[in-house]
Formats: C-alpha cells, structure tokens, sequence
C-alpha cells in the first residue's frame, strides 16, 4: 500500500515536472499573443533574460537623459487628424534604395544578441523576414555576416564598424557584399563608445562572447574621417549611408560626399548623453538636406504614432532597436516578428486616424502646431 502510494506520489512529481516544463514551452507563445504593445513586451523581456543582458540591452550612457528624452520627446508632438477621408484603402510601402519595402520600418543594427537568445542573430533576420521588415546585420553580431545573410529570409543591409586594419573592414565589406547585404551603413558616431554604466556594472557576469566580424575587441578607431567614407565609396558595390549623424552640418558633407542616406541616430542614447533626442534633430538635418537623399531615423520608437510623426518631420523610413531584442528575448524569432507586426498595424491604425492614405501624403500638416 505505502509503496503504491509513493508510486502514485512519484507519478504526480514526475507529471508536475513534465507539465511545468510544457508551460514553460508554451509561455512564450501565450505571451506573445497576450502582449498587446511594444512597451509590454518591455516588461516581458525585462523579467525573461538575464540581469547582465538586461542592463545591455536597456542602459544608455552616463545620466540616461538622452535615453529618457529620445521617446519622451515624442509625447511632446500632437497630433492634427482630418475627418471623413476615405481611408478604406491604405499603402504603407515605400521605395528606399531601389528597394520595395511593404512599409517604412527597418530592424536597426544591434550587436552581442547571443546574450539576449541563442543564435540570436540569425533568429532576428528570421523573425524581420517572416514580417517582411528589413533587417540591419550588425558588425558586432554574435555570427558571421554570412551565416545571419543566409538565415535571413528577407532584405538586409549591413552596419560597419571600419576597424583598424583597412584590408580587413575591405574584406568585410565585400563579404557582406557577397552575402546579399544590399547597402552599407557606416558607424559614424563612435570614435569611442559612451559612459555606459548601467552595461559595464555587470560586465564581470557576462563570459566573453565571439565576435567574428571584429578583428579584435578593440575595435573602434578614433581616426575615422571624411577621407575614410570616400575610400569606402571608391569600392563599395551596394549604397553607402551614414549611420549616426545629428548635426545638420554634418549631413550637408555628408550629402556633398556623395553617400547615399543618412541615418539619424544617437545610437540608442549609448554614447554621447545629453544630446537631443533624435526627432528633435531630425527636422534641422531634413531642413539642410532638403530632401537630397533619404532620411532614416531611429530612437525611442515605439508606437505607430512616433513612426507617422517622425514621416512627417522629413524621415523616409524609421528604425527599431531595443524594441524588437525585447521580442527576441521573450519568443525569439516569432516574438521579433510579433514586435514588428504590431508596430506596423499601429502606422496603419494611425494613418487612418490622421486621414492618412500613403507616406507620400504623411507631412508636417499632420502635426498640431506647438502652441504650449
Ligand atoms: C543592445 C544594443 C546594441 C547596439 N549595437 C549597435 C552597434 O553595434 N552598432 C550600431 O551602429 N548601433 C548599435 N545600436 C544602436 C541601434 O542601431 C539603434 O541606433 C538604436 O537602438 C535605436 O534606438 P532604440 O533602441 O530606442 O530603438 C545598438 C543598440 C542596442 C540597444
């Protein structure tokens, strides 16, 4: 009798530890059903990956005030609907670089995700391309820019960091090349990285990870110069855009040098704190570029409204980062993909809102005049 009761306790043990595992299975897709938003996936990822992936992904540098004000700035900006639009049919795609993209939101790039998910990487192309979003191929990925080229099921581009050795960044450049990545965005805004000390107070915790498209860890090169984007340019096969400006001065060079595009970026606030959030830079440097090349931008993005106001302050398409790690890091690649698909239906939802059809039609008469 005892004996049959301990079988039948054990039984009970061992089905407990089958249905826990099982719910941790399927955890991650009943929460990415349930999640309803970009900042509850926030949440989500902040309870699932480790505290040192944690402080990578979420620290900015130094105070964090340009972290805080890259998305608060947005609430700042209201909005100006028109009524009784016909808003039965709605096209988001645009055309950027002789690409046709379903509409204007780009996974930005984003290094060391093996510490957020396994093959991080490769799952976050995967989970871009199954929403039809194209993805950025970061220099500081966790795989070689070939194997995340291949895993990818959609449009890449490639970020550069241009290292030291100039014969390595050539070669780097051309794999990449090789690879599918249909245009360069060169890193521009990091002669050396920010006070980031929310990231490096748990540095200690984390092993040292690969980084195979670096030559070494000390990567960065303070003497990068004009001069170094018209070497790019002498070779590059595929468009060279600036990753990394804020100054309309600097996109006026930038645009004389002949690049391609430019990205608006402070780097996800990580490195230079207290510079302006960057849709407050956004319209000086659409206002000095005058429409000579596209504008991307990115930072603090996280409803379909910031994306319809950052259109209408002169961007051409938008880019995503911490936002779609906290999918990787919640569902992996579905949880990457569900990250993009609700920003994107929040663009629509906004664009019908605003009475808006296309993003040809999204302009600075969507914005209420600052009167406050
Ligand atoms: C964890 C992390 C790693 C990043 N790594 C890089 C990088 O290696 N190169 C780069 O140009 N930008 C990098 N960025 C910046 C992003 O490309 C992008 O500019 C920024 O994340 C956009 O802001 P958001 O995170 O508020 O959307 C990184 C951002 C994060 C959050």
């Amino acid at each position: 009798m005892a004996t049959t009761r301990r079988g039948t306790l054990l039984g009970f043990l061992l089905m407990g530890g089958v249905l826990s595992r099982l719910r941790a299975q399927l955890k991650p897709n009943s929460e990415l059903q349930q999640a309803q938003s970009l900042f509850d996936f926030e949440e989500l990822a902040h309870k699932r990956v480790s505290p040192a992936a944690w402080a990578r992904v979420q620290g900015g540098s130094a105070d964090e005030l340009t972290l805080r004000w890259n998305h608060e700035a947005y609430e700042h900006i209201r909005l100006r609907p028109r009524a009784l639009v016909d808003v039965s049919k709605i096209d988001t795609r645009v055309k950027l670089f002789g690409l046709d993209l379903p509409f204007p939101i780009l996974l930005a790039p984003t290094g060391f995700q093996s510490l957020v998910y396994p093959d991080g990487d490769a799952a976050s192309a995967r989970g871009a391309g199954a929403a039809q979003a194209l993805y950025v191929i970061g220099s500081s990925a966790s795989m070689r820019v070939d194997d995340v080229a291949k895993a990818a099921t959609g449009p890449v581009w490639f970020q550069l960091y241009v290292q030291r050795d100039r014969g390595f960044t050539k070669d780097l450049v051309q794999r990449a090349e090789n690879a599918g990545c249909r245009a360069i965005c060169v890193t521009v805004d990091s002669p050396t990285f920010g006070a980031r000390n929310r990231e490096y107070a748990t540095q200690g915790d984390v092993p040292p990870r690969p980084l195979p498209n670096l030559q070494s860890r000390d990567y960065l090169d303070p003497t990068l110069s004009w001069k170094d984007i018209d070497w790019l340019r002498s070779f590059a096969k595929t468009p060279v855009l600036l990753k990394g400006i804020l100054n309309p001065d600097d996109a006026e060079i930038a645009v004389k040098a002949g690049v391609s595009g430019i990205m608006v970026s402070n780097h996800g606030a990580r490195n230079l704190d207290t510079v302006p959030a960057t849709i407050d830079a956004l319209p000086h440097v659409a206002e000095k570029v005058a429409g000579r090349v596209p504008l991307i931008v990115d930072g603090g993005i996280r409803r379909g409204t910031d994306v319809l106001k950052a259109l209408a302050l002169g961007a051409s398409a938008v880019g995503i980062g911490r936002p779609y790690l906290y999918g990787l890091g919640v569902g992996g690649a579905d949880g990457v993909t569900r990250v993009v698909e609700i920003l994107r239906k929040e663009l629509e939802m906004a664009m019908m809102l605003t009475g808006r059809t296309t993003i040809a039609s999204i302009d600075r008469s969507v914005l209420w005049p600052k009167e406050w």
